[in-house]
């Protein structure tokens, strides 16, 4: 074991303590300032779609102005919370009001009229338009269905 002698000890002037402490402040505190530059939008990117889903999946209702004037025979592709829906005013004059969301792989499905169907163009998966049960292609299972009223001034869709 070697012994601390006055070799070992090196004084260091005053001024050179005081530089020491500048830079290594001044290097702390420009770490923080790139860890927050950086940090800051990683936060914003990863937050921001749980704040919007937490606020989506807060939404009970929609009202949909004017969607009560919709024709029979046609829809209307409104956002439910922050997913992708669809009003039908069928033929027979019932309405329905289901999520647009393949349960397959989760793209937008479509009303086709002329065919009567609800149709995903991904994998060409089909659903009936008036229950949204799956009735061909690889979707598992019905697309989500919503309770529909109207009044004189919207259909108003909500959570069933
Ligand atoms: Fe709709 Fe595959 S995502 S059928």
């Amino acid at each position: 074991m070697s012994e601390l002698t006055s070799k070992h000890i090196v004084a260091v002037p005053p001024d050179d303590l005081a530089t020491r402490r500048l830079f290594l402040g001044v290097a702390s505190l420009a770490g923080l300032g790139y860890a927050a530059a950086i940090g800051y939008p990683v936060y914003r990117y990863l937050a921001s779609p749980i704040e919007e889903n937490a606020a989506a999946s807060a939404v009970t209702e929609v009202a949909l102005r004017d969607a009560q004037k919709l024709p029979p025979g046609s829809a209307l592709m409104f956002k439910f919370g922050s997913q992708p829906a669809m009003l039908i005013h069928h033929r027979d004059n019932t309405w329905t009001a289901l999520g647009a969301v393949c349960t397959h792989l989760g793209c937008t499905v479509q009303y086709v009229p002329a065919r009567g169907v609800i149709h995903c163009n991904c994998h060409g998966g089909e659903y009936d338009p008036h229950t949204g049960q799956n009735i061909s292609g690889p979707p598992p299972r019905p697309l989500k269905r919503y309770v529909v009223k109207l009044n004189d001034e919207a259909a108003v869709v909500s959570r069933a």
